[in-house]
């Protein structure tokens, strides 16, 4: 690996713990005023200390975030349709490489929908996205999105994630699932959960928990951190989990205070 992205990809994977709590801010991409990130700013800004990278959009990156953080950048620089469309998986690249360098990001995310109607395009969006990151020393995280009528098992997530590292993706994010560790086996590069969801902060725990004991390298998670009643007690509790190996019971002791 090339020093400029082994030096990314040192910002959004810990080289101390080879793990990552990616904070997940990206929401409004297709969601608009998400709740609890109504006023993005306010409601990243105590996370941020917490977070080793920042997932966001352009947008929201130029507008709320101080140019003068410390915190690692990985920009979301795909969409199209909104939640107002039944179809989700219409999405194109809508922000350039060139965009990124300029913003100091230290990688590039994208969802792809396999098995949705646009799978093909997407996936084909991928592999040109990684081409033109490859030469910029650029980290591309490939999102598995999920469709309503996909069932999140380690039998599709498995494909979807699969696919995303076959066409060369640097990091997978993707869903926990029962056999998790089958999904993990299957893909050669490194795995980061989504939360999903709002549910239960004990649940949730369990969750990040569970996926690191099956091999994911982190989470990058947003709802179940931001929509928390306590949003700083629960990345702190994630970080104990990905970080420091803590139990669910001390993590969510660490959330509770
Ligand atoms: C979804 O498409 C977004 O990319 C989010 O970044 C991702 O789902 C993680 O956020 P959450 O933990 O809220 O699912």
């Amino acid at each position: 690996m090339n020093w400029g992205m082994k030096n990314r990809l040192s910002k959004t994977i810990n080289p101390k713990t080879g793990k990552t709590v990616m904070l997940a801010v990206d929401h409004g991409y297709f969601q608009g005023p998400t709740t609890g990130l109504r006023e993005l700013k306010k409601a990243i800004d105590p996370l941020i200390p917490y977070a080793d990278c920042l997932y966001i959009t352009r947008g929201m990156l130029r507008n709320c975030v101080d140019a003068q953080t410390k915190i690692p950048i990985f920009l979301r620089v795909s969409g199209g349709p909104s939640i107002l469309k039944d179809d989700l998986s219409d999405e194109h690249i809508t922000t350039s490489m060139q965009e990124a360098l300029r913003l100091n990001a230290v990688g590039v995310g994208m969802s792809i929908f396999v098995g949705g109607k646009n799978e093909s395009r997407t996936i084909a969006n991928l592999g040109k996205l990684v081409n033109e990151a490859e030469p910029n020393n650029m980290p591309v995280l490939a999102i598995t999105a999920v469709g309503k009528e996909m069932v999140r098992d380690a039998r599709y997530l498995g494909l979807a994630s699969r696919i995303a590292a076959e066409m060369g993706a640097h990091i997978v994010k993707t869903y926990y699932c029962e056999d998790f560790k089958e999904v993990v086996k299957a893909c050669p590069v490194p795995i980061v959960i989504a939360g999903g969801k709002k549910i239960d902060e004990k649940d949730a725990l369990q969750m990040a928990y569970d996926a690191i004991q099956d091999g994911a390298v982190g989470v990058d998670m947003g709802r179940n951190i931001f929509q928390s009643d306590n949003p700083v007690g629960m990345i702190k509790a994630v970080r104990a989990i990905v970080h420091e190996g803590a139990s669910v019971e001390d993590a969510y002791k660490i959330y509770k205070k």
